[in-house]
């Protein structure tokens, strides 16, 4: 690791008038190379999309659950693995798909889409590369790793490095690959995979901080065209994974007990087409639950899975909200201040890491203190800033942070860190009088379906501001 002089941080931090938050995030990057790549990138989103929220209404209505953006991309990655045409309905339109688009096109596999149905045709040999200009944008980039190996026996694909949440590495993805017998250098900042008689066989999946969504996903698609029997042990249980299993499954593999820490999958020759409809995003649904709580208005959320949803279910009627939940639906009631809460993120189906943000501005107003401890990713409190500029109390030391409620918070002009950060500055601004005004949109484009419309839906004030 190289380390920064302190004088040329500074005059850097001068010269792009990089915010406390961006200043930060870009000292967590790994080398000197890194730091001055993302400096740029943030100054590069100054000139993006910011939206104006402008807060203090209840919510009221009814939305639809968008699918879920982490079965989604691994599931256009898995289509790799036929050369048939395979169609996937209700795709979200996020930025995050549009990059998967665009790289399995530069791969020269056929896409096209009409409104939200998108189909893939990997007919033809696919090209093993995923270039860093696309993966940078995108870590789920890396989900070509696994169906290249499987159906082509080789991959070169893009290190994605870190990111504002954390170091992130791909050591257990590159486990699962090795332990089925592929061979791996890393090159250039390159993984490069040759799988020269894989074979089925078993493994242990799980790292420090617990499984891997991301490695369990990849090794169940690299062994679903890899002779024999492959064995996952500590696999990562997330409905994401049971989800890209189905559609695994769907195409002709033999995948059981995903959705469980041990994942059993026989081999088979060749897969087929199919057509699928992923799972409602629970992220989405989670965050827009704790837009009516927070707000204390009324919403239902129609097309969704609340049996996905039960620890942060829990949470919200803890803190005082009245949840209902039917098979598919799930309305949120609140009336009063939020009561405290204590969380602390786990693999599934403990608490997610992904709606911890979005809670934490909910402990932000709530009557008494809160604590939230993360233990999945180690830089996830980046939006802790931003909410104490908006008047919270959040003193975060280590994994805890520890929230004072209070009364109010109050409108400013805050950064966006990273996809769920983003979410919980727009959350921070729908509960506050006055426009907030949330700059670096671009991350909340990549994983909400037009998070604004959604919310004006519901008679929220949300402007997109276009640069
Ligand atoms: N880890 C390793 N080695 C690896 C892979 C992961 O040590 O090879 C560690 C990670 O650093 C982390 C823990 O294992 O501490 C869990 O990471 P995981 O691999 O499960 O995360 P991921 O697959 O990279 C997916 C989601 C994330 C979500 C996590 C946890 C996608 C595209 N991303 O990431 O979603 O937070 O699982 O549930 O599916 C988001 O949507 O905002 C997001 C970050």
């Amino acid at each position: 690791m190289t380390a920064w002089p302190k004088s040329i941080w500074g005059w850097a931090a001068g010269v792009f008038q990089a915010s406390d938050t961006v200043q930060a995030m870009v000292v967590r990057q790994p080398d000197l190379s890194s730091r001055l790549t993302f400096l740029l990138g943030a100054q590069e989103c100054l000139a993006m999309d910011r939206f104006a929220v402008t807060g203090g209404r209840p919510l009221q209505g009814s939305v639809e659950a968008a699918s879920a953006k982490n079965s989604v991309l691994p599931i256009l990655a898995a289509c790799i693995l036929t050369e048939e045409p395979c169609t996937i309905d209700a795709v979200p339109q996020l930025e995050d798909v549009a990059t998967m688009l665009r790289l399995l096109q530069s791969m020269g596999i056929r896409v096209s889409s009409t409104g939200r149905t998108v189909t893939v045709e990997a007919s033809g040999k696919p090209a093993s590369e995923a270039p860093y200009d696309i993966v940078r944008k995108m870590r789920a980039g890396y989900y070509v790793l696994g169906p290249l190996l499987g159906r082509c026996g080789r991959a070169k694909v893009s290190l994605p490095g870190g990111c504002a949440i954390g170091a992130r590495p791909v050591d257990l993805h590159l486990k699962g690959a090795r332990a089925l017998g592929a061979a791996i250098d890393i090159e250039h900042g390159y993984i490069d995979a040759r799988a020269t008689g894989m074979r089925g066989a078993t493994m242990v999946l799980e790292g420090t901080n617990g499984p891997s969504v991301g490695a369990t996903i990849n090794t169940m698609m690299a062994a679903v065209l890899t002779q024999g029997e492959t064995v996952i042990q500590g696999a990562a249980a997330e409905p994401e994974v049971a989800d890209v299993a189905g559609f695994l499954c769907s195409m002709g593999a033999v995948v059981e007990g995903a959705s469980t820490p041990l994942v059993r999958i026989h081999g088979v020759k060749k897969l087929h087409g199919t057509s699928y409809r992923p799972v409602p995003d629970r992220i989405e649904v989670g965050t827009l639950a704790v837009a009516a709580a927070l707000t204390r208005g009324q919403v239902e959320i129609t097309g969704c899975r609340p049996d996905h949803l039960a620890a942060p279910i829990e949470v919200l009627r803890h803190a005082g909200a009245e949840v209902e939940t039917g098979p598919d639906r799930l309305m949120v009631k609140a009336k009063d201040r939020p009561r405290p809460f204590n969380i602390t993120t786990a693999p599934y189906p403990g608490f997610p890491t992904d709606l911890q943000a979005q809670f934490m501005t909910l402990a932000s107003l709530a009557e008494g203190t809160s604590t939230i401890e993360e233990n999945i990713f180690e830089a996830r409190f980046m939006h802790a800033m931003e909410l104490d500029r908006m008047g919270a109390r959040v003193a975060v030391k280590g994994s805890v942070a520890v929230v004072t409620g209070v009364k109010r918070l109050s409108a400013a002009q805050v950064m966006a860190s990273d996809l769920r950060a983003s979410a919980a500055l727009v959350l921070a601004g729908l509960a506050c009088e006055g426009t907030t005004e949330i700059l670096r949109i671009y991350h909340l484009d990549r994983g909400y379906e037009k998070l604004e419309e959604k919310l004006a839906t519901l008679g929220a004030r949300v402007e997109r501001v276009r640069k």
